[in-house]
């Protein structure tokens, strides 16, 4: 349980945002309210009597000083992080607070690692990218798969969502990200991250039952071809998204993500299996649940915990797989996913 530390929220009044600053309360945690608009916070404050609200900009280093003045933590949910990612990690160093953040873009995933790897360790601080649905849960059951594997020869993450009713700052995040890649595709094989026109092929995947055998686009690179080659000796990670959801997020009509529950969550869901393979052998991880920005908050959250209470692994830049005892952290989210080894 949070022992009423105060932690700030970036980017607090967005859609996932709003999940981090309810997850980090309902965990006893005291959140600061941040973020670029005064008016928007000022807002989200009414929702959330008493909480602080400090207004920062990216593009102001003194604004976010002060947004993390005396605070234990930042967790950064302001997305495209690719303009935000920096500047935060960047001041969370100047305050000596720990970093976390739900990034979801595979280049400024990529940037974190490359621009503050040397920095984060030798001040001996924690920075954990893309600490979320995608990139870190992935990372975690690849990690938990592999048990006492210390290399593997493929890993594979499957995404069966029923659906995905994609929010702003993930049309955003998707439209820099494309941008930046010069409309090309981007998938992790030999080793490394590689750059491509072909087409994305369309295969089946066998999810355990009930969900079952069902048609995915293969090679739908998330954060996990950052997150997961970060520290697992591993040359090929593919990722697979069911056709639905590659459908939802392609059309330009599809809305939001609607509450369908008293916490704010839609009824969404989803089921991740990872399957790890080495010399023939393969081992299997898979976690279900709903509403995959719903999750990203106690995924978030639980990784602020477990640093601020020494429970981790290593320091610098470093992925949830690395950081933390994956198996552990995952138990310890069953209130929020069913987690199931398979071996
Ligand atoms: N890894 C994952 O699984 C995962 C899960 C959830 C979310 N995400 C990522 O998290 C980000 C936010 O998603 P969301 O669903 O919360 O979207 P959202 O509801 O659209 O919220 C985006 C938030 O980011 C803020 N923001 C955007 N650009 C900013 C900038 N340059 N400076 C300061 N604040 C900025 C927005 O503020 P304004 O309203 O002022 O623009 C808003 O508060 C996206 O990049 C998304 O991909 C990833």
């Amino acid at each position: 349980m949070g022992s009423g530390q105060a932690v700030v929220v970036f980017g607090a009044y967005g859609h996932t945002g709003r999940f981090v600053v309810a997850e980090l309360r309902d965990r006893g945690f005291v959140p600061v309210l941040s973020g670029r608009d005064a008016g928007k916070l000022e807002a989200l404050a009414e929702s959330f009597p008493g909480l602080e609200v400090r207004p920062a900009s990216a593009g102001d280093p003194a604004s976010l000083d002060r947004a993390l003045a005396g605070a234990a933590a930042v967790v950064n949910c302001a997305g495209p992080f690719a303009a935000t990612a920096a500047p935060v990690i960047e001041a969370a160093l100047r305050a000596g607070v720990p970093y976390v953040d739900v990034a979801a873009e595979i280049e400024a995933n990529a940037d974190t690692f490359a621009h503050f790897a040397g920095r984060a360790r030798n001040a001996g601080a924690a920075v954990v990218p893309a600490m979320a649905f995608f990139g870190g849960l992935g990372d975690l059951l690849a990690t938990a798969a592999m048990g006492d594997w210390t290399a593997a020869d493929e890993v594979h993450v499957a995404y069966g969502l029923s659906g995905w009713r994609p929010t702003t700052g993930t049309r955003a995040s998707g439209a820099v990200s494309h941008e930046r890649r010069d409309g090309r595709r981007v998938r992790f094989t030999g080793g490394k991250l590689e750059y491509h026109h072909d087409a994305l092929p369309s295969v089946k995947w066998a999810f355990p039952e009930p969900m079952g055998v069902r048609p995915v686009i293969g090679e739908f690179s998330m954060a996990d071809v950052v997150t997961i080659p970060s520290h697992l000796a591993v040359p090929e990670v593919r990722s697979y998204m069911t056709v639905e959801a590659v459908e939802d997020l392609s059309a330009p009509g599809t809305p939001a993500p609607a509450a369908a529950d008293e916490r704010g969550r839609s009824d969404q869901t989803f089921l991740v299996e990872v399957v790890v393979r080495s010399g023939g052998e393969e081992r299997r991880a898979t976690a279900s649940g709903r509403d995959i920005y719903a999750v990203s908050a106690p995924l978030a959250v639980e990784a602020v915990d477990r640093v601020l209470t020494g429970r981790t692994r290593a320091t610098g830049v470093a992925s949830a797989g690395q950081i933390f005892d994956s198996a552990d952290f995952l138990h310890a989210l069953s209130a929020h996913l069913s987690f199931e080894l398979r071996r």
